[in-house]
């Protein structure tokens, strides 16, 4: 459903992503695990088309993204760690809006959506994008990208930001999706959410991948929590002493 081969990003001089190899299956949660400015966001933006790869071929759903960034784009759905709405919608006419450009049927996602709303605890459709917090954004961008179950899910951080019971809902939907075959790409910095929610994980670590594998198949290699692992592969500094000199 996703492969990337040497994909790349540079920025200047300085490389955000180093040469990086992904591959994931159908009805997968695939993990992409990393701290602070490792490179998920840059990864998640050039893999739905949003930025050129420097270096590197995508394949979303078997098809190249240099040949299809249209179909792709139609096929998918991509919650960004921004919710960026036009500002002068209100939340029903930003649906409108999304139900009208992927051509989609107008009594099917009234329903889908009234379910969501329900779940996510949404109840200002008729404000304006503008007037919502950051948080109720991102729960009207997640509504917008789930009620059309797209068969690949890009999510980038997405439980940041949402309040326990929205995260957790999310959580429970993303892995019943899976189940029933959708495909979920998501980054976290959070090892719990990579460590409950998804089957195989990747660490990113200054743009490159340092580990990857099921999570059950990390703690057995270094015998260790996954938050010990997470932390050896990726901090150079000992936690102990950055604290107790705080
Ligand atoms: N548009 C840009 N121009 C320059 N540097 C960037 C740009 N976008 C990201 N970077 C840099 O690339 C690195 C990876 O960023 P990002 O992919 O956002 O990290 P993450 O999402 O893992 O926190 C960071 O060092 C960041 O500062
Ligand atoms: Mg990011």
């Amino acid at each position: 459903m996703i492969r990337a081969v040497g994909l790349t990003k540079k920025f200047g001089d300085f490389i955000a992503v180093d040469g990086i190899n992904l591959n994931v299956n159908q009805g997968e949660v695939f993990g992409f695990l990393g701290p602070n400015g490792a490179g998920k966001t840059t990864t998640i933006k050039m893999l739905t088309g949003t930025l050129k790869p420097t270096a590197g071929s995508i394949e979303i759903l078997g098809m190249d993204m240099k040949n299809y960034p249209i179909e792709i784009k139609r096929r998918i759905g991509v919650a960004p760690d921004e919710p960026r709405i036009y500002e002068h919608l209100k939340g029903y006419e930003f649906l409108e809006f999304i139900i009208s450009i992927y051509k989609l049927d107008k009594t099917e996602m009234k329903v889908k959506i009234e379910e969501l709303c329900d779940a996510f605890e949404v109840d200002y459709l008729d404000k304006l994008a503008g007037e919502m917090s950051h948080g109720m954004r991102q729960k009207l961008m997640l509504i917008s990208v789930l009620m059309r179950k797209p068969e690949v899910l890009f999510m980038d951080e997405p439980t940041v930001g949402l309040d326990a019971k929205s995260a957790k809902i999310l959580k429970e939907l993303l892995m019943k999706y899976a189940r029933e075959g959708t495909t979920v790409f998501m980054t976290t910095h959070i090892l719990e959410i990579a460590e409950k929610m998804c089957d195989r994980i990747a660490i990113i670590n200054k743009g490159q991948i340092i580990a990857e594998a099921s999570v059950s198949e990390l703690k057995e290699k270094y015998r260790a929590s996954l938050e010990d692992i997470f932390l050896s592969l990726t901090a150079t500094n000992d936690i102990k002493d950055i604290v107790d000199s705080l």
